[in-house]
Parts: structure tokens; sequence; C-alpha cells
């Protein structure tokens, strides 16, 4: 058996990964960890080999070469000492997920998917008010989002089709407010035996 346990949190930018991950978190004891946070510390960081990398990756809406971002995941899981992960954000595109699938098989088991599915105007409306709310964000700007939309369409979506295809994907309506889409969500965290 893996040691790790991991839910993977999956949907648009802005369709409530974040916050619903926080309630989560409370009721259920998961370690959230956001593979998005992960690159924004590590690009903080001073004396990170990866900062601009990571930076200019952010600001266009693509995506990280998966070596960085499954090893920031991989340390902050052995670092935490826990076993049930909540992973936000990741798999992204395909390159993330051979990247996890090669370092991380018999080390993690994926035991769910969840899924928050939300249109895309209420995704980028969401994104615009947490930029002008000061969320000091790069991308919190209508011509990053464009681009992280169009990632999403055109990278992650295959990869929710992949999980779709092992019946690992909880679908959840993300447009209600977060009390009640973390209704939701309870019912889908009751099933889960781990
Ligand atoms: O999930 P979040 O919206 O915080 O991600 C912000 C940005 O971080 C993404 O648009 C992408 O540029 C980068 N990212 C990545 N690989 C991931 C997760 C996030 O490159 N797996
Ligand atoms: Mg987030």
């Amino acid at each position: 058996m893996a040691k790790y346990n991991v839910v993977f949190v999956l949907g648009g930018p802005g369709a409530g990964k974040g916050t619903q991950c926080e309630k989560i978190v409370k009721h259920f004891g998961f370690v959230h960890l956001s593979a998005g946070d992960l690159l924004r510390e590590e690009r903080q960081r001073p004396g990170s080999q990866y900062g601009e990398e990571i930076e200019t990756h952010i600001r266009n809406g693509t995506i990280v070469p998966v070596q960085i971002t499954c090893s920031l995941l991989r340390r902050a899981m052995e670092e935490s000492g826990k076993n049930n992960f909540l992973i936000d954000g990741f798999p992204r595109n395909k390159d993330n997920l051979d990247g996890w699938n090669k370092a991380m098989t018999g080390v993690a088991g994926v035991r769910l998917v969840l899924f928050f599915n939300c249109s895309e105007e209420v995704c980028i409306s969401r994104c615009l008010s947490r930029g002008e709310a000061g969320s000091g964000r790069s991308d919190d700007n209508i011509q990053s989002l464009t681009k992280r939309i169009q990632t999403y369409h055109n990278s992650t979506m295959p990869i929710i089709d992949h999980y779709r295809g092992l019946n690992l994907v909880r679908e959840i309506h993300g447009e209600k407010s977060p009390d009640e889409v973390f209704e939701d969500v309870k019912q889908v965290f009751a099933e889960l035996k781990l």
C-alpha cells in the first residue's frame, strides 16, 4: 500500500479550489497543499534558481515543468509528517500527470479527484474581484486570466477526463455560495474511507 493518500482538487481559476480546501481541512483533517501556492513561495525564496521561470509561467498562465512542482509537493508531504493530502491545482497537464506517475507511483495513491465545475464567466469575475480586493497576484488580471482559462480548457480538461475514465472524479457544481458548495463536498468525503 502507498504511504500517502491523495485527493486531487481541480477546476478552473476561481472555481473555489482553495476556499473549499480550507473547509475540508477543518472538517476532515487533511493537509492542504496548493501547487500554485508552493510555486509562488518558491518564486519568492531568495536564491531560488527557478524564480524567474516560475514567474514567467504564472503571468502567462502556462504550466511550470513537473520536476519543479512535483519536488515541491513531495518535499511538503514528507515534511508534514502526515499521510492524507489534498493537492489543489495539480496535475494540470500531461507533463504534470506523467511526472507524478513516474515519481509517486507506489509512494502516493490517488483516492479521488474533486472537480469544481464553474462557468468561465463566474471564474473570471471571481478572479478579477480577488485582484481588485488586493490578492497581490500577478495573474489576477484579464490578460493572464484569458490565458489561464485557455490552459485549463486545452491542458487540464484532458487530465480530468483521464481520471473520469478511472472512475475517480467527483464533480461538484461550484457556482453556489462557499457554504452551499461545501454541503456537496461533505457528501463526497463521507464515502471516502482511508
Ligand atoms: O492554482 P493557481 O491558480 O494558484 O495556479 C496559478 C498558476 O501557477 C497557474 O496558472 C500556473 O501558471 C502555475 N501552476 C503550475 N502548475 C501547477 C499549478 C499551478 O504551473 N500544477
Ligand atoms: Mg488556489
